[in-house]
């Protein structure tokens, strides 16, 4: 048996992708991958009590008021210090610096609520992204799980599902609608996808060490 990858999770409020993410790997459908890691850059949020309700070690890092590099700085040590192998971005909305990415190439992943090129890029993110959808009309939107790369929402898609817009929709029961029907779903996929990617990766990699 592989040993799990080792995934942080990055958030910056409610936290219900995280939870879907913990609830996953308790049900065993995530075994490829143990959450070993919860960072937040706001304090105080949801998610954070979540982690620790789960008995996941969680720390915030506060992005208001510091540069990006002095942010990423930080988080990079964290996540070395725990040997992370794997960042997912559920609900976390802060734009990470090209440099940073490139640190983690196709181990960055992140959950975007919608199908993906639709709504999406600089300025989509949360509530925003289903009223531009409910303001154009749309009558079916949904969720996106991609690789992170220099664009925003640019990456490589793993994982989408479609969800039907209701008639009398709001921008908040799209937005509960589209997490419950689409994103707790395929986020904890895709993650289990990725692990075993990794784990594939990794187990190849030693044996080519091995051999040589
Ligand atoms: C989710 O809908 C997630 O897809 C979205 O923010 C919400 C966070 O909720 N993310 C983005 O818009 C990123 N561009 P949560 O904290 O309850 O998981």
């Amino acid at each position: 048996m592989s040993e799990p990858i080792n995934i942080a999770v990055l958030v910056s409020g409610g936290g219900t992708n995280l939870q879907a993410l913990i609830d996953a790997e308790a049900a065993g459908s995530i075994h490829s991958g143990k959450i070993r890691l919860v960072v937040s850059n706001k304090p105080g949020v949801r998610a954070l009590s979540r982690a620790t309700d789960a008995k996941i070690e969680a720390a915030c890092i506060p992005s208001a008021g510091v540069s990006g590099d002095v942010f990423e700085e930080k988080l990079a040590s964290l996540l070395d210090e725990h040997h992370i192998e794997l960042i997912v971005l559920a609900g976390f909305m802060k734009i990470l610096s090209a440099d940073f990415i490139r640190r983690y190439p196709d181990r960055i992943i992140n959950i975007h609520p919608s199908l993906i090129p639709s709504f999406c890029g600089d300025g989509f993110y949360g509530l925003k992204v289903h009223e531009a959808a409910l303001a154009y009309g749309v009558k079916v939107t949904g969720a996106t799980v991609h690789y992170v790369n220099e664009i925003t929402d640019g990456g490589k898609i793993i994982l989408q599902k479609p969800v039907s817009v209701r008639k009398g929709e709001t921008p908040e029961s799209l937005q509960a609608h589209v997490m419950q029907n689409a994103e707790w779903i395929i986020l904890p996929k895709a993650c289990e996808m990725v692990c075993r990617r990794l784990q594939t990766e990794k187990k190849q990699a030693s044996s080519k060490s091995k051999s040589e």
